[in-house]
């Protein structure tokens, strides 16, 4: 009898590991660079001015190739495509791959080379006037990515002026950062994003880099007032806060990328859940992580209520007949959480993880990878619904947290 009890937990141990390892996270990242190996000889000869931004579903002759955009303009996806050359190189550099000659595979060293000139065209960047609070992600995604990778003083330098620059966004009275100087008319007031809490990692970087303390601060404030008015008393937040540019005080809550002012905007959802983990990193404060938790708990709970899988539909109050998915949310949620995971314990450590790994099993699908048919990672996100652009679509900030939320992984097992 003891034997039976025995070999039945043995076997109960086994399947739940397997479920846990569900995925092969080798497999993902040595199929992230292929894809990115045909991308840079569909991109050849380099023009590093030009960044991968989208591939369109409606692309006609063109959707096998990233459709491109002016790295230093008005552009807020420009850190993306560097940053996914910077961690290939890690996977690839770690891997000791030497390349091939038939081209079948870019060599660690050739791939550093194009990430340094995909990184390096963006310096001007961080030493003009701001332009918005993109500026955040941009530097984040290149120069801190491939400082990871290199140590190099002048990405050093770079990225902290980039964070002084980024910090002049800052309004005192309310306690946040400027999303958008150019819709301060539009809106009638100061304008903060819930993407923006992702741009506070360039200040909390630069504060224990050598920058000014004070851009801790600065981020802290905004973590706190934005958690104090961004959000309804359930955890969901708004996409856009407006706050009386003089008096500080909030106005209102409304979307400008969601299904209505009152909906949950998945990405929207997932910047916050990404953000206040990151917050948590930087200040060790509990007060945030419960907050990370709150934001993370009712995102999981309207993705079961309203998904078939673990890649939510762009917002998850969409009437929307067309039903058009945000796989680029779910990347970010999935490399969040591989953090968060990591920061509780118990059964909120296993239910964070697992459900993590349940939306990389189901990006790796043939559902959600673009593999032949274009150089993506993955097809099925939506940018912009409202306006009607990049719906149901390659884009490169889903391939990013893709596969950061792949290495994360690697680096937990
Ligand atoms: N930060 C813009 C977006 O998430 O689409």
């Amino acid at each position: 009898m003891r034997r039976i009890v025995l070999i039945f937990s043995f076997v109960i141990c086994h399947v739940a590991h397997c479920a846990a390892q569900a995925i092969d996270v080798d497999k993902e990242l040595n199929y992230c660079h292929r894809q990115v190996t045909k991308a840079l000889q569909a991109l050849q000869p380099y023009d590093f001015t030009m960044m991968p931004r989208n591939i369109l579903s409606d692309d006609g002759k063109r959707t096998k190739t990233w459709n491109c955009r002016k790295a230093v303009a008005e552009e807020w996806c420009s850190g993306f495509w560097p940053g996914i050359l910077w961690m290939d190189y890690e996977t690839v550099k770690a891997t000791k791959t030497k390349g091939d000659k038939s081209g079948a595979s870019i060599s660690a060293d050739s791939l550093r080379r194009v990430a340094e000139g995909y990184t390096d065209v963006l310096k001007p960047l961080a030493y003009r006037p701001v332009f918005d609070h993109d500026l955040g992600f941009i530097i984040i995604n290149s120069f801190l990515k491939g400082y990871e990778q290199t140590h190099s003083e002048a990405y050093r330098r770079i990225a902290l002026a980039a964070a002084d620059t980024l910090a002049t966004l800052y309004n005192p009275k309310v306690g946040t950062l400027l999303s958008w100087p150019r819709h301060v008319k539009d809106y009638q007031g100061h304008n903060t994003i819930m993407d923006n809490m992702i741009n506070l990692e360039l200040l909390f970087w630069a504060a224990a880099n050598g920058g000014c303390p004070l851009l801790k601060d600065i981020a802290v404030s905004h973590a706190v007032t934005t958690m104090r008015h961004h959000f309804r008393p359930d955890g969901s937040c708004y996409h856009v806060a407006v706050y009386d540019t003089l008096s500080g005080q909030f106005l209102r809550g409304l979307t400008h990328q969601g299904y209505a002012d009152w909906s949950m905007w998945s990405r929207g959802q997932s910047w916050a859940i990404y953000g206040y983990t990151m917050v948590y990193r930087y200040t060790r404060d509990p007060f945030f992580l419960d907050f990370a938790q709150k934001v993370t708990d009712i995102y999981l709970k309207r993705l079961r209520e309203t998904s078939d899988d673990w890649v939510p539909l762009w917002d998850m109050d969409t009437s929307d007949d067309s039903k058009f998915k945000d796989a680029s949310a779910a990347c970010v949620v999935a490399s969040a959480l591989l953090e968060l995971c990591q920061y509780v314990d118990g059964e909120k450590q296993a239910a964070y993880r697992s459900a993590a790994i349940k939306m990389l099993v189901d990006l790796s699908s043939d559902k959600y990878q673009s593999r032949g048919k274009n150089v993506s990672f993955l097809m099925h996100s939506t940018g912009h619904r409202p306006a009607g652009s990049e719906i149901d679509a390659s884009i490169v900030y889903a391939d990013y947290y893709y596969i950061e939320a792949l290495l994360r992984l690697k680096a937990q097992q």
